[in-house]
């Protein structure tokens, strides 16, 4: 394992820690939260806990099941205790960037239906203004042209479609990505969600805002906890 994988399992499974009994889950997508999702088998097989889980994307859905994790659909999942998700990008605010592996639009409606979301993340993902990352929008895939238009007119740099291999890379929703190239010049995450959110073809934006409430950031140093300070957990 290298030194970052060896982080993100550490962080991964110290999110755990905000795991009660009986709780319901939204499940996150990416290589840190998977250990989350390995941590919270375990919770389940040796601890006996009562826990049941919502994936954020088909990739989450088969590990869980593999894992043996009891899975609610979205759609029949009322209010999730807590969400554990990983992130591109997170700032002071507790802002994020979401969506490098294309899961963007489940993990925004699950992380809103919780009633709180820890990130897992190594000390990379830490920013001071987000943007370093290409910002993920996800598309309607016959609009996307059109879309891509409209959204260069807001974002200063390139704005491409996501491709897998020679081929678009297509989301579990069947719409398409575009990687919006802003530089790390996003200093007002919600304004410009709303201007993206507001063109005609958008699915969903990539920036989480005023939903996190806390970040377990694995570093060399060992995992900081960092809780928002007017947040929910
Ligand atoms: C999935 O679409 C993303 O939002 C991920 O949660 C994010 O890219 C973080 O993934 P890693 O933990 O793999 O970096």
């Amino acid at each position: 394992m290298g030194d970052v994988e060896i982080l993100k399992e550490l962080a991964g499974i110290a999110a755990c820690r905000f795991i009660k009994d009986g709780m319901a889950l939204g499940l996150g997508t990416g290589s840190t939260v998977r250990y989350s999702i390995i941590e919270i088998a375990r919770l389940i097989s040796e601890e006996g806990m009562d826990l049941i889980g919502v994936p954020t994307s088909e990739d989450t859905r088969s590990l869980s099941e593999e894992l043996g994790i009891p899975l609610l659909k979205i759609e029949d999942a009322g209010t999730l205790d807590l969400t554990i998700d990983g992130a591109d990008e997170f700032d002071c605010n507790f802002d994020l960037i979401k969506g490098g592996g294309g899961a963007l639009t489940r993990e925004k409606i699950v992380a809103l239906k919780s009633k709180s979301m820890v990130v897992v993340a190594d000390y990379t993902k830490k920013v001071e203004v987000l943007g370093a990352f290409d910002l993920p929008v996800e598309v309607d895939s016959d609009l996307w042209e059109a879309v891509r238009e409209d959204i260069s007119r807001i974002c200063p740099g390139q704005v491409n479609l996501r491709m897998k291999g020679s081929k678009p890379f297509e989301t579990d929703n069947q719409g398409f990505i575009l990687d919006c190239r802003f530089g790390p010049t996003i200093s007002d995450p919600k304004s410009l969600e709303i201007a993206i959110s507001d063109t005609p073809g958008v699915i969903e934006v990539g920036l989480f805002v005023g939903i996190c409430d806390a970040v377990i950031m694995a570093s060399n140093d060992g995992i900081e906890e960092l809780i928002k300070s007017e947040g929910r957990i």
